[in-house]
């Protein structure tokens, strides 16, 4: 048979297979999320997310040790507070629960990159992401609080502020507070089309956020939405965002592709509790391959254009990327 064109000789090998990917991972683009409980000493496996666990401020430490034992340099934090109320004032108290495991961890490792997420939902009573007028979230009331928290972080050493809200506007207040007290160069990863998912499921068990009534749906983007997703990068980007971000990821993964197609600006991506949490349930079941899913999901993330991945497999992605079965 007479072929010019044979694709299968890329593929013939490993060495050859290896250096013709056209994708490329890191793990230094690998962000761990991290639960850190106010009340909790020692630390208590998370039901929803097998494998994941909430962290003590004596513990969260150990949480870091890990990672960097694995090869990733950066987190995401998220606090449950011991006091929760209608405005979600613990999120901005100096003392509050994020403010002191950013100090803890950059003390003892100053090199680690630590990034805040920023919202109300984990701190107020009623589970919403930002302060109620009624039965609404407040917008304009609510860039306000946004702003003190995101100040806070970086006055306790954050390295990178994470609004997760969907607040019009926040990524402009936020920018603005940090400005004027000299956190010029504190950056801003925005999660700017952020989608009302039904894949955020284990992570409000985790962070205790799920909405006391009614849903997100008023804030965070309809799923059927493409065009809104690009709308929503672009009002981040012009309010000074350095990132942006789509959330989820695996079912998104067209929306990654055209935003990171659209803009100019690293593009981060959000592999959600639900995601994590369905490959577990699975593998548990005696379904698929955990590490093959783990690794083809996350390529494909990588392939459809984000820059940056947040994943709860963040280790074992980074240790699968050292051996060379990705990347
Ligand atoms: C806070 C926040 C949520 C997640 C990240 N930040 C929950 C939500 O919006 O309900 C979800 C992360 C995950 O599911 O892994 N607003």
């Amino acid at each position: 048979m007479e072929l010019i064109q044979r694709p299968r000789r890329l593929r013939s090998g490993d060495p050859i297979r290896r250096m013709c990917r056209e994708t490329r991972l890191s793990a230094s683009s690998l962000i761990y999320p991290i639960f850190v409980d106010e009340t909790l000493k020692g630390k208590r496996p998370i039901d929803s997310l097998p494998g994941q666990y909430q962290y003590g401020l004596d513990t969260v430490e150990e949480a870091v040790a890990e990672c960097i034992e694995a090869g990733v340099g950066s987190c995401i934090l998220f606090g449950i507070p011991a006091h929760k109320d209608a405005l979600g004032s613990s999120a901005w108290d100096p003392n509050g629960v994020v403010q002191e495991a950013v100090r803890t961890i950059k003390a003892a490792y100053p090199d680690f990159y630590v990034i805040t997420d920023v919202c109300m939902c984990e701190y107020t009573d009623h589970g919403h992401c930002g302060a109620l007028c009624g039965h609404e979230v407040d917008n304009d009331a609510t860039l306000e609080l946004l702003s003190k928290v995101a100040l806070s972080h970086a006055r306790a050493g954050a390295d990178m502020v994470a609004p997760s809200d969907m607040m019009d506007g926040r990524v402009a207040a936020i920018r603005a507070a940090l400005d004027a007290e000299g956190f010029q160069n504190t950056p801003i990863m925005a999660y700017s089309a952020k989608y009302a998912s039904a894949f955020y499921g284990p992570f409000r068990s985790a962070a205790g956020s799920a909405p006391a009534f009614g849903d997100r749906k008023g804030y965070q983007m309809d799923p059927h939405n493409r065009k809104e997703a690009l709308k929503e990068c672009a009002l981040d980007a012009a309010e000074g965002a350095d990132i942006l971000m789509v959330k989820p990821a695996l079912s998104y993964l067209d929306v990654i592709r055209e935003c990171s197609d659209a803009f100019d600006l690293p593009m981060a991506a959000y592999s959600v509790s639900g995601e994590y949490a369905m490959i577990k349930a699975a593998a548990q079941a005696g379904l698929v391959d955990e590490y093959r899913i783990m690794c083809e999901s996350a390529l494909s993330i990588f392939r459809a254009g984000a820059n940056i991945l947040i994943t709860y497999y963040a280790k074992e992605l980074a240790q699968a990327i050292q051996k060379g079965d990705i990347g």
